[in-house]
């Protein structure tokens, strides 16, 4: 077999090439890198790095009881802090420097990668992901249904893209209850809080005088604008508010926040569920799209099944992916048959 040319058509396995890694060309924009992540050949900066390592959890995975394909995660507490921080050293220097590096971890041992993270990145902020409603079999403690995910900079203006997040069924029943001919609304604020000053002007809407205390949050020619396109709630009550009409048809999504409770992790027994410890798809694509635009690359250093991969790939990214594993070839190349 030749180096580039190997395809996922060919089905064949042999290694690529031996910097230290096998190497194994997944599909156009898609390699696989075999053994330690360490070793991985430091030639490309990445924008994204999605880093979902063991998370010290003492037990070890399969992924099923006829199955030894999977990984253990046993460690002392000393051991763990070693793998982790020797890992994120050489993460650092292959992130770009506008780049973001996500650190998945479980709630319960958060505090070993925290400790790291906030010693090597100028900002470190938690995404908060639900990945379950609840956990039926736990009857002794509270049931885990929260993973952290460490979003890292190196930069305060690092590479973002605001995305959306479907708005949830009790704020859509109880916010967008007022209606005019465009449609359904939303109440929008115009006035600032009172802990803070905005642009102080007067308003006439026909014998009504508009004057907040604190002032508006908008400029005057943008609110003269509103009222003329009849984007405007008029208070029923005297000495209220105006607000700003938000429609429904506009806003189909509402800003995405660090609360993602809106992906479900994959159920033990799915058939979609190839390897222990696979995050879903729709995770992955929301991670790459807010840090990274079409062309960028995007790096998995323990990738287990390729989910970043099979992700990077369904939104034109070129991703590089790494698991010392080598039972996972088989299953990264079924996702791209
Ligand atoms: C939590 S799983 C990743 C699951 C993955 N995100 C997915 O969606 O399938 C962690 C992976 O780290 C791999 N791993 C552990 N130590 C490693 C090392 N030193 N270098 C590369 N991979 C490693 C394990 O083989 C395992 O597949």
């Amino acid at each position: 077999m030749t180096t580039t040319e190997n395809t996922i058509e060919t089905n064949t396995l042999e290694p690529l090439m031996q910097i230290q890694q096998q190497h194994y060309k997944i599909a156009e924009n898609v390699d696989l890198y075999i053994g330690d992540s360490k070793n991985i050949p430091k030639t490309t900066k990445f924008t994204m790095i999605y880093f979902d390592p063991p998370f010290n959890s003492d037990r070890d995975y399969i992924l099923n009881c006829d199955s030894s394909l999977g990984f253990s995660d046993k460690w002392t507490d000393v051991e763990y802090e070693e793998f982790i921080k020797s890992h994120i050293d050489v993460l650092y220097e292959l992130l770009e420097n506008d780049g973001t590096l996500f650190f998945h971890i479980s709630s319960s041992c958060m505090y070993i990668p925290e400790k790291i993270l906030r010693n090597k990145f100028k900002l470190v902020e938690p995404i908060f992901w639900k990945k379950c409603r609840s956990k039926n079999n736990v009857k002794t403690k509270l049931g885990s249904v929260v993973d952290i995910i460490w979003k890292c900079n190196k930069i305060n203006k690092y590479k973002f893209n605001l995305v959306t997040q479907e708005k949830d069924a009790t704020y859509l029943k109880n916010s967008f209850k007022n209606k005019d001919s465009r449609g359904n609304y939303a109440l929008g604020h115009l006035v600032t809080e009172n802990t803070k000053k905005g642009y102080m002007y007067e308003i006439k809407i026909g014998d009504l005088v508009f004057n907040p205390e604190s002032g508006w949050r908008i400029k005057e020619t943008e609110l003269k604008k509103l009222i003329e396109e009849d984007r405007i709630h008029m208070p029923t009550k005297k000495g209220a508010n105006l607000y700003k009409k938000i429609y429904l048809h506009e806003n189909p999504g509402k800003p995405c926040t660090d609360l993602w409770d809106d992906i479900h992790s994959i159920s033990q027994g799915s058939e979609e569920r190839k390897y222990p410890t696979a995050k879903p798809i729709k995770l992955l694509e929301r991670l790459i799209e807010i840090s990274t635009n079409v062309g960028d690359y995007v790096y998995d250093p323990m990738c287990g099944s390729g989910t970043t991969a099979k992700a990077a790939n369904n939104l034109n990214r070129k991703c590089i992916i790494n698991d010392i594993n080598p039972d996972i070839i088989e299953i990264v190349m079924s996702r791209f048959q």
